[in-house]
């Protein structure tokens, strides 16, 4: 078993609320277990650009309700490059690190992987609100970001049946639809459409029509934003398809707004026990992991199986949507 004397944190790729409360996890725990704690600011970048400072734990006070994260993030192409990584590996070796801890998706646990491989001790949590990374049914984040989607569906669906409109409203999600699928299904939406699963813009617009048909006096399409019918097309198509549909069509893209705001409760306490999970997977020497959850408990994969690899949204949840929009 490895004696350990310092760690670093990093979080790195798009922000996620709850990170702070994972960097306050890893640190508190770690210090509690009596080593030193350094902070990677923006994430890969920082280890390249030799930006690591020692973290005490008030410094991780007042951090926990707070969205984004205080350590900076960042998508860095020079750790993708060797030279890179060996100016990141020096930097370490230069503060005696014999650990670090990267709380990211999935570009960035692909990066935890090469290090690992490289040699360098490194343990993975998960945090995206993509929730789309392999070895974990949750990821730090995606709570939150439905959530912020759901409230302006809500909100959307107020003025929408005010005027007996439909409403189009694009989440992100690059390559998983799982915000606009567990967001369209809380909010009731008469539409959801997803990376995982092709709509064409005339289907889209046919089942508004229908809902138009049915006498409803609104109509909600939530659409992930690296669904193949895109508002754009959406939009396109409407144009020349207006007459038919009943309703008039309105566009809300909420964009990086998704990403902002207060963690809620749940990502706050995924990212305290994940955060504290990660610092006692170190101290028992299981290295080169991903910590996540799993049927409600923390589990482990290794990093090697989760590099490159994503986990879809549960497109079979579809259906039931569909029902319920009768
Ligand atoms: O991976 C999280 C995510 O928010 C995606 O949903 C989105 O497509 C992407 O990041 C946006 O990346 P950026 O903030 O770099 O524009």
């Amino acid at each position: 078993m490895p004696i350990l004397k310092k760690i670093a944190v990093l979080t790195s790729g798009g922000d996620a609320p709850g990170m702070n409360a994972a960097v306050r996890a890893v640190t508190r725990g770690a210090l509690a277990k009596g080593w030193e704690v350094f902070g990677v600011r923006n994430g890969y970048a920082g280890l390249v650009a030799d930006t690591i400072d020692p973290l005490a734990a008030r410094e991780v006070g007042g951090i926990i309700q707070r969205g984004g994260t205080m350590l900076g993030s960042a998508r860095s192409p020079e750790f993708k490059e060797a030279s890179g990584r060996a100016a990141a590996l020096r930097n370490l070796a230069n503060r005696d690190i014999d650990a670090l801890v990267v709380i990211g998706g999935n570009g960035s646990q692909t990066g935890s992987a090469v290090l690992q491989r490289e040699g360098f001790a490194v343990v993975g949590i998960a945090s995206t609100i993509d929730n789309d990374l392999y070895g974990t049914d949750v990821s730090i984040g995606s709570d939150t970001a439905v959530n912020i989607t759901l409230e302006a569906i809500d909100r959307l669906r107020t003025t929408a049946s005010s005027h007996q409109r439909a409403f189009a409203v694009e989440t992100m999600g690059r390559d998983c639809g799982y915000i606009a699928l567990m967001a369209g299904i809380a909010g009731g939406a008469e539409v959801i459409a997803l990376p995982e699963q092709e709509l064409a813009p005339a289907e889209v617009a046919e089942r508004l029509r229908a809902a138009y048909r049915r006498g409803k006096t609104h109509a909600l399409a939530v659409i992930a934003e690296g669904a193949r019918c895109g508002v754009k097309e959406l939009m396109e198509h409407y144009a020349s398809a207006r007459d038919s549909i009943g309703f008039e069509l309105r566009v809300t893209r909420l964009g990086h707004v998704v990403r902002g705001g207060a963690p809620t409760a749940a990502d706050r306490v995924l990212a305290t026990r994940l955060g504290a999970a990660a610092v006692e997977c170190l101290a028992r020497g299981e290295l080169g992991v991903l910590l996540g959850i799993s049927c409600g408990e923390i589990g482990t994969t290794s990093l090697a199986e989760v590099a490159g690899r994503t986990r879809p949204a549960n497109a079979e949840l579809l259906e039931l949507a569909r029902v319920m929009a009768m």
